[in-house]
């Protein structure tokens, strides 16, 4: 059998209750991320969008160490509690694993609408205390902090961090500000929210349509680019933490072997993340 008809490492799309033809942007960001949980029209897509922007794995791998990162930093900073909406497949470094690792008593909620991420987040899961999986829809947020297993996991009077990490830009613009909206008006003073979304860089808009054309057969819909004015307007009246909207690569970039990494691409297309703090 050839790698483009051989099955997803364990994925039973007939138990799992999805359709292996209807590509999954949580399963292509598993084949970016190197996972094998991912299905041949889910590589397709996948391959699309290489094609289009050859740095997209580097960018996905990026995007992931980012939410590593934020996650360190905010448990250093006091938070214990974590929310993480569009969660995607269990990887490596699972916003728990480095949460427990800081203090055991950190309590981390993890959210997502796709039925394989659901199923592979609740086996990873299984005899874990300190973690819970949700269905939610991030176009419903309110039903998503009303949840009476959200709200039994984490106390919403307690600060917590809230972690929209390459969500935003499978929303529309009123669904996205809205998102951000809700999460702000749910949590409490010293809370935090970070966000990574897709940026177009200087690309010019036929680049914006093709890669919204390769996203449109997926079961988000479509993808939507974001500039920095956007992002940071999520953050109107919140404390940025250093160094605000920024390349995921270059917030707070660890050191790396031989020096420092070049200068970034700031025209190029990528992945801008921010974190702010809640007066
Ligand atoms: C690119 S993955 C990001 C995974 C993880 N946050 C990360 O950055 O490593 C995007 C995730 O958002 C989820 N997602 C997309 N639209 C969503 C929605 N409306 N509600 C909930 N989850 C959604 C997808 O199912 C997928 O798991």
């Amino acid at each position: 059998m050839d790698d483009e008809k051989a099955p997803a490492a364990s994925l039973d799309p007939a138990a799992l209750g999805v359709d292996p033809d209807v590509p999954s942007v949580a399963r292509i960001y598993d084949y970016y991320l190197g996972g094998r949980e991912n299905f041949p029209s889910d590589r397709a897509k996948a391959q699309e969008m290489i094609r289009l922007a050859p740095g997209t794995m580097e960018a996905a791998r990026e995007n992931r160490a980012f939410l590593g990162r934020v996650v360190r930093t905010l448990a250093a900073e006091g938070v214990r509690q974590f929310i993480d909406i569009g969660a995607g497949l269990p990887t490596q470094e699972n916003v728990h694993q480095i949460a427990r690792r800081i203090d055991p008593a950190s309590r981390t909620v993890y959210v997502d609408f796709d039925p394989a991420v659901l199923v592979h987040a609740r086996a990873l899961l299984t005899g874990t205390d300190d973690a819970i999986v949700v269905e939610g829809d991030a176009r419903h947020p309110a039903a998503i902090f009303d949840d009476p297993a959200l709200r039994a996991h984490v106390d919403l009077t307690r600060p917590v961090a809230v972690l929209l990490i390459a969500l935003t830009h499978f929303l529309s613009d009123e669904h996205a500000d809205a998102l951000v909206g809700h999460v702000r008006r749910s949590v409490p003073s010293g809370s935090y929210m970070a966000i990574t979304q897709m940026f177009p860089g200087d690309h010019p808009p036929e680049y914006v349509k093709e890669a919204a054309a390769v996203y449109s057969g997926t079961n988000t819909g479509g993808v939507v680019g974001r500039g920095r004015a956007h992002i940071a307007s999520w953050f109107d009246g919140m404390e940025l933490l250093e160094p605000g909207v920024a390349r995921v690569e270059s917030w707070r970039p660890p050191a790396r072997e031989g020096g420092p990494a070049g200068e970034a691409d700031e025209g190029a297309p990528g992945i801008l993340g921010a974190v702010g703090r809640i007066p």
